[in-house]
């Protein structure tokens, strides 16, 4: 449920902002949009790969008990029967019969029981035209191979999680790796959403950071704990700001039909949606991999050598959001703000260097004296190293305004001393300090800066 929040609410600004400088479109957008599907631009692409590539250095570069997998999105349809997600990942829809919209039956918007004379629409609010609830599967269904009967039927996943615990002995047997350990992935996952929307926060198709680990259990707690830490401290690296993220822990209602326990990490997007999730961790138990035992009748235990037994073990799994992690950092850092002695004010987004989509803009002051050239050859140079842009076109205060809308963490400018004395101005998108440099030291200085 949503929970307002006393943070400003940014999202149409910001929608507005994706659009025009490339970050995100909606999908199909010439014939009218397809709902709640959106395409990537220039500029998302890179700081959604930028976000992937940071999860993934810390989940599988940086560690050496988890171990990297891309299963496929279409599976054997028993997956989908063994996890439970054919039986019970169901949302309660209910239908208007005068305005044909619909609405999960738990939308706090619906005034009355669906179903009852005195229900009321929220969307045209006429009474008495509201379906009782029923069950509407979130699953995407297709049909494999050129017969489109029931025995061909298969889903498209509506998480990546799956991939993983099917494929748990053949990781773990390939990579003699040892309980405790994990398997994660990055991937793509369809969910028929009744009520999708604000922006990338809730789509239809979006892509999902996984990791299940693996322990022996009587120790998943301790480990439930440890990836909580770990993954908040992930979210705050991305430098989401302090304030703006919390802990949600799940009632017993709330709970998945496959967790135990389960804390959503969740960030203040401001408005009326504030504080939501972004990143949930539960406590799987053996529940995924007992039941792939059962179902397919394969054995899926482990066997401790050391130990001389065999036992399924337990997962403590982390799950975050590509898209709705993207939606936060734009959100956190989308700021409007006066500057001292110019008229015109400026748009930042204040992002991390890291998942900036481009790292430095690159200026000639003026079109002459040879400041092109030497512009041009600094950014090529910077090119095999970074994602920069090349800029000579309006005033040279337009052109840090163009970067600092895009969150450009730093701008180059070629100046008349650079031609004579070798040296550049580096200009630092947040403080807007400038300081001169050394044009031959460039590239180390903006990759320890980026580092840092
Ligand atoms: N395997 C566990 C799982 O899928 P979830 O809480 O349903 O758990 C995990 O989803 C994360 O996936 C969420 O925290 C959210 O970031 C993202 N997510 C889920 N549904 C989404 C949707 N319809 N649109 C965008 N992101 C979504």
């Amino acid at each position: 449920m949503p929970s307002p929040s006393s943070t400003p609410d940014v999202m149409e600004k910001l929608v507005s902002l994706c659009k025009r400088r490339g970050f995100i479109f909606q999908s199909s957008e010439i014939y009218g949009g397809a709902g709640s599907v959106w395409d990537y631009g220039p500029l998302g692409v890179e700081l959604k790969r930028n976000i992937k590539e940071r999860w993934w250095n810390s989940m599988i570069r940086a560690r050496s008990d988890i171990e990297g997998l891309d299963a496929a999105i279409l599976m054997h349809p028993k997956v989908w029967e063994a996890s439970g997600h054919v039986s019970g990942f169901v949302d309660p829809l209910v239908d208007c019969r005068n305005c044909k919209k619909r609405f999960r039956a738990d939308d706090p918007r619906i005034k009355g029981t669906p179903g009852t004379p005195d229900a009321q629409c929220p969307a045209c609010g006429m009474k008495a035209t509201l379906s009782a609830a029923r069950q509407f599967n979130l699953m995407f269904k297709t049909f494999m191979g050129p017969v489109e009967d029931s025995a061909a039927v298969v889903y498209l996943r509506p998480e990546t999680a799956q991939g993983i615990y099917v494929n748990f002995l053949n990781v773990q047997q390939s990579t003699r790796q040892k309980v405790p350990f994990g398997i994660a992935q990055i991937g793509k996952a369809f969910r028929n959403e009744i009520t999708p929307g604000n922006f990338i926060f809730r789509t239809r198709e979006f892509e999902q950071m996984e990791m299940q680990f693996f322990v022996e259990p009587g120790t998943d707690v301790t480990w439930f704990e440890y990836w909580k830490a770990q993954r908040m401290d992930w979210h705050r690296s991305l430098g989401l700001a302090e304030s703006r993220l919390r802990f949600h822990e799940h009632t017993k209602e709330e709970l998945a039909h496959y967790a135990r326990a389960a804390f959503d990490v969740q960030f203040d997007f401001g408005g009326t949606l504030g504080f939501q999730e972004i990143e949930g961790v539960h406590n799987r138990g053996d529940f995924d991999l007992s039941q792939h035992q059962t179902f397919s009748g394969k054995k899926l235990e482990y066997f401790d050598q050391p130990a001389n037994k065999r036992y399924l073990p337990f997962v403590v799994e982390t799950s975050v959001g590509a898209d709705r992690t993207a939606l936060a950092v734009l959100v956190n850092g989308y700021r409007e703000e006066t500057v001292e002695g110019e008229s015109e004010g400026r748009t930042v987004l204040g992002l991390h260097p890291s998942i900036a989509p481009i790292k430095a803009g690159v200026f000639p002051l003026v079109k002459k004296d040879g400041m092109p050239e030497m512009a041009h050859r600094i950014a090529d140079d910077l090119r095999s190293r970074m994602p920069v842009f090349y800029d000579d076109s309006g005033a040279i205060g337009r052109r840090y305004r163009r970067q600092d809308e895009v969150g450009t963490p730093f701008c180059i400018t070629v100046d008349g001393e650079s031609i004579t004395a070798g040296t550049v101005t580096v200009r630092d998108r947040d403080t807007l300090r400038q300081e001169r440099v050394d044009a031959a030291r460039l590239g180390e200085l903006l990759g320890e800066k980026l580092r840092s």
